[in-house]
């Protein structure tokens, strides 16, 4: 969601006339898109903008700004400590950057080319009102050549109060984006040569259940799915994150007709105790996750499930974990990020009694680890030998000369190509070997386009 964020950020500088550097020191401004949602992303992001602060030296006309959550969460406060800030905005308020970095970039130059020794101090602009309709500003792509795969932010907020959360805090309640601008932003993509979409929300499943109205049992969201797969050039739709409240049969009967929707959900669990889930305030017990997951697996049986986890949540015991474990290990996830619960400022969690030492926490995160790590090396080399249809995405980020694409089910592939003619393209590629997490394969050519 954040990385979308900042696509559309970066969309409206583009448009304005800037161009996003490839290196920090080019650049004459600076922004950080933050995370909340545990404290060491906070921590990471004000290192950074801390660090970068010496670009200021060279060039003092260099406008620095905070955005996304932690920019609305802690507001004002940020100006404190980092000296060098000219502008906080909210998550609110992504369309309105471009403007504020734009008018002091323009007045620091005006000024500076009357007295070159003029010294900038931060400006200190911070907006992070709530804005009726902002979930409607994030809409804008700048594809690259060749794209192939594309995020689409549907909604915005949360409504849930889970104790741990931030989110609810810092991205307010939850709205939805009409289904017919959803469609036209999706149609432009197509046009631009995207062959995947991946709807993003909170809670995305919930997508327009307080705007828009069921029509044959069907949630707003299975209605939203069905008219995305209708777009000719779209050939994969993913979607994330669902949340096991309103996963109803229309959703489950959705992967059954609906061919285009990938082989893959994220489906955060948090927990395997019932225990922890209600200390969680997360409105379900591990019964109910485990038969949607074994539902979804009955419609789609190909399905790849992956899923988030905290470990060392207040209060967990020894058995809780285990619980967890056990369910781990009953649902054989493909893949689990696995998460150490951090205190956040204003939540519920964080003023409960029995905090676990650090110690524990990290105890419990390399124990989970092994597992989750045990079962996505058997899923993946159970795919050695077999065929899998892969949207090639360009060139491999670790090697430059190889190609890299993704399955249906959201395993990333290796192989050998020629980046002009398979980049954007659907592949059959022939799995040959897996390091554990990653595999590598061979495209396999029709006879007609092996010449
Ligand atoms: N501590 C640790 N993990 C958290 N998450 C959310 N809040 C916290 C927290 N306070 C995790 C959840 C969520 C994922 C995005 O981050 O597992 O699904
Ligand atoms: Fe946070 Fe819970 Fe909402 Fe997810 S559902 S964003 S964990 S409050």
């Amino acid at each position: 969601m954040n990385q979308r964020d900042s696509e559309q950020v970066a969309q409206m500088f583009t448009d304005g006339g800037y161009t996003v550097t490839q290196d920090e020191f080019d650049a004459d401004a600076i922004l950080v898109n933050t995370c909340s949602v545990r404290d060491q992303a906070e921590q990471k992001a004000l290192g950074k903008m801390g660090i970068m602060g010496r670009h200021r030296q060279r060039k003092p006309h260099v406008v620095y700004g905070f955005m996304g959550c932690m920019a609305q969460s802690r507001g004002e406060e940020l100006f404190k400590n980092i000296p060098h800030l000219d502008v906080v905005v909210g998550t609110q308020k992504y369309h309105k950057v471009f403007r504020y970095v734009d008018d002091i970039l323009q007045s620091r130059i005006e000024r500076r080319m009357d007295d070159l020794s003029t010294v900038f101090k931060g400006h200190e602009i911070c907006d992070i009102e709530e804005e009726e309709d902002s979930q409607n500003t994030i809409k804008d792509h700048i594809p690259k050549d060749y794209q192939a795969s594309a995020f689409v932010s549907i909604m915005q907020g949360c409504n849930m109060k889970c104790s741990y959360c931030i989110v609810p805090d810092t991205r307010g309640r939850e709205r939805g984006r009409p289904i017919s601008d959803i469609l036209s932003e999706v149609r432009g993509l197509r046009d631009k040569g995207v062959r995947e979409v991946t709807l993003l929300g909170q809670i995305v499943n919930l997508y327009g259940r307080t705007e828009f109205e069921k029509v044959d049992g069907k949630s707003p969201f299975v209605q939203l799915l069905e008219q995305v797969h209708e777009i000719e050039g779209i050939e994969r739709i993913r979607f994330t994150s669902p949340h096991p409240i309103g996963y109803r049969q229309d959703l489950i009967d959705a992967f059954t007709y609906l061919p285009k929707l990938a082989s893959h959900i994220h489906f955060p669990m948090q927990s395997g105790s019932d225990r922890i889930l209600k200390l969680m305030r997360r409105p379900y017990k591990n019964e109910r996750f485990i038969e949607i997951c074994e539902k979804m697996k009955t419609a789609r049986p190909d399905l790849a499930i992956t899923t988030d986890i905290i470990v060392g949540f207040p209060g967990e015991t020894e058995q809780d974990f285990q619980d967890t474990v056990n369910c781990v290990k009953q649902l054989e996830f493909d893949n689990c990020f696995v998460f150490r619960y951090s205190q956040r400022k204003d939540t519920p969690a964080a003023e409960m009694e029995l905090q676990l030492p650090e110690s524990v926490k990290e105890e419990r995160n390399q124990e989970l680890l092994t597992v989750v790590n045990q079962l996505a090396i058997a899923k993946n080399n159970a795919l050695v030998g077999t065929t899998q249809q892969v949207l090639c995405e360009g060139p491999s980020k670790t090697k430059q000369s190889t190609l890299s694409g993704r399955t249906s089910q959201n395993k990333i592939v290796i192989f050998e190509g020629s980046p002009e003619r398979m980049t954007g393209q659907l592949l059959d590629i022939k799995i040959e070997s897996s390091t554990g997490f990653t595999l590598y394969g061979t495209p396999v050519l029709d006879p007609v386009s092996a010449h």
